[in-house]
């Protein structure tokens, strides 16, 4: 009997292949990084093939790392960093141009133009989005428009075009099938989130040929198998799902006003709103978490979701950068060296800022720096920079919901740093809970392929896998809380539209 299965996690900075047992514990994990491509500032793009040949290859070694067969797995799950975009050639299957990153923001200019001709009550009323560069739409315009003969082969249908679920899937299977989940398709600006289809208005206002795109499935069904050769024995594909998304799975925040938190290269707040699109009037994104059930059976929950660009990357920022420290494992020990950050406050806006002010244009700050401002402070500042986002993050989805959270899940490799949970728990005024398996995107991607094939009996089950590891308890008064997050609201005002467009 089949007694695993296998998740593949194409993140922004790596590629990843967990093996999962029936218990949701991790068996073997392989990670493998790729580079990073910045062509110009503002821009960031990833080769294609390195995303394949990455992922396929922490796929065979994590089988043959937990002393597997492929005919031991008894499904793939597959989730992925989001927007993120890929056009190929349907024949070749050669990508016609690098992917561009969710965090680029070449596409900003005519982000602005959409927006000075009035285009955002549409759009928010279709997609649930705002009018940004972070998602895939204008970067799919910006292809076809850049690279020589695109468009026209796009619109004879010689091209192909997708996330980076779609482009695995579309490889995985030796290109036999094109295709995406709900989740991934309600990032791109073109996916209409009410009816589950793609928007024939929107594919004219972003000019993208209807031609390119996969055919929108859901989160959790059998979609096909690997191609024969590849992993040494078939393997069903069974589930997609964006990775904030599979990560509010694998959280089993499966009920309406649960809300999880991820601590990646961003940072990324989801509220379930189950089958309601709540319309946010502080400028939160309304998203499909997850559709089960394919055709008239097509049941899509919805969430809230506040996204923060730069979290995670901010340490990478203080290693790579700032050389402060060598190692990311390093920061709590350094920022813990200090009582607090002696009043600096740093705003990691590297790529501008996402929720709730949406401004491409701003950039990163430092404030409160004096001659006795050490490194030690500067760390503590940028740890302490990921949990005000997420606070102001936490205001306005419960602005929003007009519910009180009581608990927020955390998870992503940040959530290990004490020192910063218990800050966010302080800053947020809320209980902060890390589960055993902080590994909860690709979990989440496991749950949702074991499903559909019945690995798991349901979420009853699921729900029975989940265990928590610590809680931490806010632990600061109120006028404190107010006090810093003051402070910090007074920074991000002097890191706005700094740069030139
Ligand atoms: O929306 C972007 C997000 O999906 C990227 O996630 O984990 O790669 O930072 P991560």
């Amino acid at each position: 009997m089949t007694q695993y299965i296998l998740a593949l996690d194409q993140g922004t900075t790596s590629s990843r292949a967990i093996v999962f047992d029936r218990q949701g514990r991790i068996r073997r994990t392989a990670q493998k990084e790729f580079p990073q491509l910045f062509p110009r500032p503002g821009w960031v793009e990833h080769d294609p093939q390195e995303i394949w040949s990455t992922q396929i290859g922490v796929a065979q070694e994590a089988i043959s790392g937990a002393g597997l067969k492929a005919s031991d797995l008894a499904a793939i799950g597959i989730t992925n960093q989001r927007e993120t975009v890929v056009v190929w050639d349907r024949a070749t299957g050669e990508p016609v141009y690098n992917a561009i990153v969710w965090q680029d923001r070449r596409t900003a200019p005519l982000c602005d133009t959409l927006k000075a001709q009035g285009h955002e009550d549409l759009i928010r009323e279709r997609t649930g989005l705002l009018i940004d560069a972070y998602f895939s739409g204008t970067k799919i315009g910006w292809i076809l428009d850049h690279v020589p003969g695109a468009r026209a082969r796009a619109e004879r249908g010689e091209l192909a075009c997708g996330t980076i679920d779609s482009w695995l899937v579309y490889r995985l299977t030796g290109g036999a099938l094109h295709i995406t989940d709900a989740s991934n398709a309600s990032r791109t600006l073109l996916f209409n989130i009410h009816t589950g289809a793609w928007d024939d208005d929107l594919l004219a206002l972003l000019n993208v040929p209807r031609a390119l795109l996969p055919e929108v499935r859901a989160s959790s069904e059998v979609y096909g198998e690997t191609a024969e050769g590849l992993l040494g024995a078939r393997v069903k594909i069974a589930g997609m799902a964006g990775d904030q998304q599979a990560a509010t799975f694998g959280q089993v925040c499966l009920e309406r006003g649960m809300a999880k938190n991820t601590y990646g290269t961003g940072c990324f707040m989801l509220m379930n709103t189950a089958g309601e699109v709540v319309e946010s009037r502080n400028r939160l994104l309304s998203t499909v978490v997850w559709q089960l059930g394919a055709g008239a059976q097509a049941q899509r929950t919805y969430a809230l979701e506040g996204s923060v660009f730069v979290a995670g990357a901010v340490v990478q920022w203080l290693r790579d950068g700032l050389g402060i420290i060598r190692h990311a494992s390093e920061v709590e020990a350094l920022a813990g060296s200090v009582p607090d950050s002696g009043g600096v406050f740093l705003v990691p806006a590297f790529v501008g800022l996402g929720a709730p002010y949406w401004d491409p244009y701003a950039r990163g700050t430092m404030v409160g720096l004096t001659r006795g401002t050490t490194s030690a402070h500067i760390a503590r500042a940028a740890l302490d920079s990921v949990a005000f986002q997420a606070a102001e993050l936490l205001d306005a989805m419960e602005q929003d919901s007009g519910a009180r959270l009581t608990e927020l899940r955390v998870d992503g490799g940040a959530s290990g740093n004490n020192l910063m949970m218990q800050f966010q728990a302080d800053i947020l005024g809320v209980t902060v809970t890390r589960p055993q398996v902080t590994e909860t995107t690709a979990l989440g991607a496991a749950f949702l392929a074991g499903l559909a094939v019945g690995f798991w009996s349901g979420t009853d089950e699921l729900r029975t896998l989940w265990k928590a590891d610590r809680s931490f308890e806010p632990g600061l008064d109120a006028d404190r809380r107010a006090h810093l997050l003051g402070r910090w609201r007074r920074a991000v005002e002097r890191s706005r539209a700094w740069a030139e467009a």
